[in-house]
């Protein structure tokens, strides 16, 4: 049997892990292991390279992912779904393992509806996939950020600063509350809820009369802040050249009403790709293996069309349709925890 594996999305830590242990699943059973370049637009492209034993080695501890990553879409290529099912054929492949995010995962469920036996396993720092508890990436990502914040919490202390840092995360801020908590943060602001510019400034004031002369607020990318007029701040919907939503730039739109309500020194950080890149944590390493292994169970099983997912420590297989075009979002006892620390 031969196996395709492909990355899509943008890449995270763990998946050069997952492609390892893949690969060594397979060759267990005597499988090959095709890796498919550049996500599912290598389908369509043929662009593969075999993966042995031998090639993979080193893997485990290695960020980004030898695969290359792309959110290019075959399907919105003239015939592309005709390419793709046919190069699948002449590849001599058997069943796809498709590692990634949201579109990945939309994209496989589509190859998966046209016959295509697919397994899925769910990668994305921004966690938002919808059915397992975690998603590889995302702890590493948030060790990043909470390494971050606790280096910006005491150069904002000894400067008496406002210190605004903008993580990730897309529509979802599993970063910012995850990093925010673990890293003390006054407040987190998320795409969950709209969040008032009122209670940032009550926050800064009120830790000002408690001798706390600095603050340090939590800002994912996709964050609304509602000014006193009703108006809602966020980031200008942009698009990048694939049509995927294009984020980032709030934490300076929120210094500058900062600093326009006399909020004298406010310092923006954005840590951007940083927490996407370099070694995953253990657990990311781990979870990446785990699932890793279980997708190649599923493909000898021939348990297709199915997402392999992290819940409460255990590894089981979930219909693809289940999670495509579904978010997880942060839940709402987690803002609860969250905000006990606010201020
Ligand atoms: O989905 C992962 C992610 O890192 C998001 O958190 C972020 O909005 C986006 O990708 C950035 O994408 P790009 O690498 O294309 O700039």
């Amino acid at each position: 049997m031969r196996i395709g594996v492909l990355t899509g999305g943008g890449d995270c830590p763990g998946l050069n892990a997952a492609i390892r242990a893949i690969v060594r699943a397979a060759d267990a059973h005597r499988y090959h292991v095709l890796g498919i370049r550049e996500g599912w637009y290598g389908l369509l492209t043929a662009d593969v390279q075999p993966l042995t034993v031998e090639t993979t080695r080193g893997l485990l501890s290695m960020g980004g992912t030898i695969l290359g990553g792309s959110r290019r879409n075959p399907l919105k290529v003239r015939g592309g779904l005709k390419t793709c099912l046919r190069n699948f054929r002449k590849l001599g492949l058997s069943a796809i393992i498709s590692i990634g995010g949201e579109g990945t995962l939309n994209l496989a469920y589509q190859f998966s509806q046209k016959g295509l036996p697919v397994v899925c396993v769910p990668k994305t720092i921004d966690n938002d996939t919808w059915g397992t508890d975690t998603t590889i990436g995302f702890d590493t990502a948030v060790q990043i950020a909470t390494d971050a914040i606790d280096r910006l919490q005491t150069t904002a202390e000894s400067h008496d600063r406002v210190m605004i840092v903008e993580v990730m995360g897309r529509h979802a801020g599993w970063i910012a509350t995850y990093a925010g908590i673990a890293g003390g943060a006054d407040a987190i602001l998320t795409p969950e809820e709209v969040f008032d510019l009122t209670e940032l400034l009550r926050i800064i004031h009120l830790r000002a009369r408690r001798k706390r002369r600095f603050s340090l607020f939590v800002v994912s990318e996709d964050a609304k802040i509602r000014l006193e007029n009703n108006k809602i701040l966020k980031t200008p919907l942009k698009h990048d050249e694939y049509g995927d939503v294009k984020l980032g730039g709030i934490g300076e739109l929120l210094a500058r009403e900062l600093r326009k309500r006399k909020i004298p020194d406010v310092r923006v950080s954005v840590l951007g790709h940083i927490q996407r890149g370099g070694t995953p944590t253990a657990f990311d390493r781990i979870l990446a293996t785990r699932l890793g292994v279980h997708a190649v169970e599923l493909v000898r099983e021939k348990k297709f069309g199915t997402l392999s997912v992290f819940r409460g420590n255990r590894i089981q297989a979930i219909p693809i349709q289940d999670a495509a075009g579904k978010l997880k979002t942060v839940s709402p006892e987690l803002v609860r925890v969250a905000r006990v620390f606010f201020g």
